[in-house]
């Protein structure tokens, strides 16, 4: 059971791929510290993220990145009610580093250690910012599409305060994000690829390049009425694009100029693009704002569903966030999205989402591992 008197502070860790993040929120909602440690640098030479290599960056950074977070917060570590940390899904090795720091603090501290779910994390970096009521007959529908991850999920309230989640559509192949940083990739541009084609999109021509998208049909038939994605196609368009316009020699100039540029902003570049590769870039990200829309407002009209929350390191996307917006409008639902800085990965998500599980004195096992695979619902 939690103490009688509990300061509301958990300092929550997240390991799960390449950002070491540190953060101290009050009472599930307040954010009194949020430090992320990025290692966009150290992967960007490779164009994705390297799983070795991450795991020993997050054991460099971890110590200072707590600290940095308490320090921040003003609060010292015997006042914390609990320590929460990503349990999965990610990198092995990562969720490692973390999972085993984190036992090791609240072991020495004598405090609880609270799991969570990196996915049940970015759901709750939009509910620790907008209060959401859904009932049993009204759930929440929440898109969770980043660079590991594309997700729709049914989320319900049940009693006062536990959260439980049904998915009613996943990528079956790439995940939206890694279709961005592929295609950012593809065109010489940098990463991760989404704030690229996000900066860029807008000085080109959305309805230049015809991309579709096919129906998917269900991989698993027995889990219901299903709203799944697909995005291997759009990156192999948009290579044949590139093979068949002859594209390899301009793409080579702009990886040169970037390399040779160091600090160039993505809305920077456009002078490095020329009228069809804008084209192209605005025709991609249309196609697959598109993709995310339609399957999404679908599954919130077949479920019933009146508030949709998106979320992830895509969802910091402009033209998709004015999308969702004009459509919710259109239809009478209410959308939320997190601000900018909890859209990629951050441990205020994943304190946040512990605050109830604190509560209800839902704690760790002692033999909590790290769970690559972690499904949620
Ligand atoms: O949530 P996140 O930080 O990490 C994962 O859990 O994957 O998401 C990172 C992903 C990357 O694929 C990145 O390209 C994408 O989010 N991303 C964006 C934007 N900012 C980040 N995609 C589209 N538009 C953006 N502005
Ligand atoms: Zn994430």
């Amino acid at each position: 059971m939690p103490p009688s008197h509990p300061s509301g502070l958990i300092l929550g860790i997240e390991s799960s791929c390449d950002e070491t993040a540190a953060a101290v929120v009050r009472n599930g909602t307040e954010v009194l510290s949020n430090i992320v440690a990025s290692q966009v640098t150290l992967h960007a030479d490779y164009g994705g993220v390297v799983p070795e290599l991450a795991s020993r960056e997050h054991l460099r950074n971890l110590v200072p990145v707590v600290r940095s977070a308490m320090l921040e917060a003003g609060v010292g570590f015997d006042q914390l009610d609990a320590v929460a940390v990503t349990e999965g899904p990610g990198l092995a090795g990562a969720l490692l580093v973390g999972i085993l720091y984190s036992k090791a603090l609240a072991f020495g501290l004598g405090k609880p250690l609270i799991g969570i779910n990196h996915l049940e994390g970015h759901i709750h970096a939009v509910l620790m910012q907008s209060a959401q009521a859904p009932t049993r007959d009204n759930p929440l529908l929440a898109l969770v599409v980043s660079g590991g991850h594309t997700h729709l999920y049914l989320a319900r309230l049940s009693g006062a305060r536990i959260w439980t989640y049904r998915n009613v559509g996943r990528t079956v192949d790439d995940a939206a994000g890694e279709a961005y940083d592929k295609v950012a990739k593809l065109l010489g541009l940098g990463y991760p690829g989404g704030p690229w084609i996000d900066g860029l999109a807008p000085h080109g021509d959305p309805s230049a390049v015809p991309f579709q998208f096919n129906q998917i049909k269900p991989r698993e038939p027995s889990r219901g009425l299903r709203f799944d994605f697909s995005f291997s196609g759009i990156k192999t368009a948009v290579l044949r694009y590139v093979q068949a316009n002859q594209m390899a020699g301009s793409i080579a100039l702009r990886r040169a100029a970037l390399e040779s540029l160091s600090g160039c902003k993505p809305a920077e570049a456009a002078g490095l693009c020329d009228a069809m590769t804008l084209n192209l870039i605005a025709s991609f990200q249309a196609a697959v704002v598109k993709n995310l829309l339609r399957q999404t407002f679908a599954a919130a009209e077949a479920f019933g569903a009146e508030s949709i929350l998106v979320s992830g390191g895509v969802a910091a996307n402009r033209e998709l966030r004015r999308r969702f917006a004009a459509e919710a409008a259109v239809r009478g639902l209410a959308v939320a999205f997190p601000s900018v800085a909890l859209s990629t990965d951050n441990a205020a998500m994943i304190a946040a989402a512990a605050w109830p599980k604190f509560l209800a004195g839902e704690t760790a096992p002692e033999s909590m591992g790290a769970e690559p695979q972690l499904r949620l619902g």
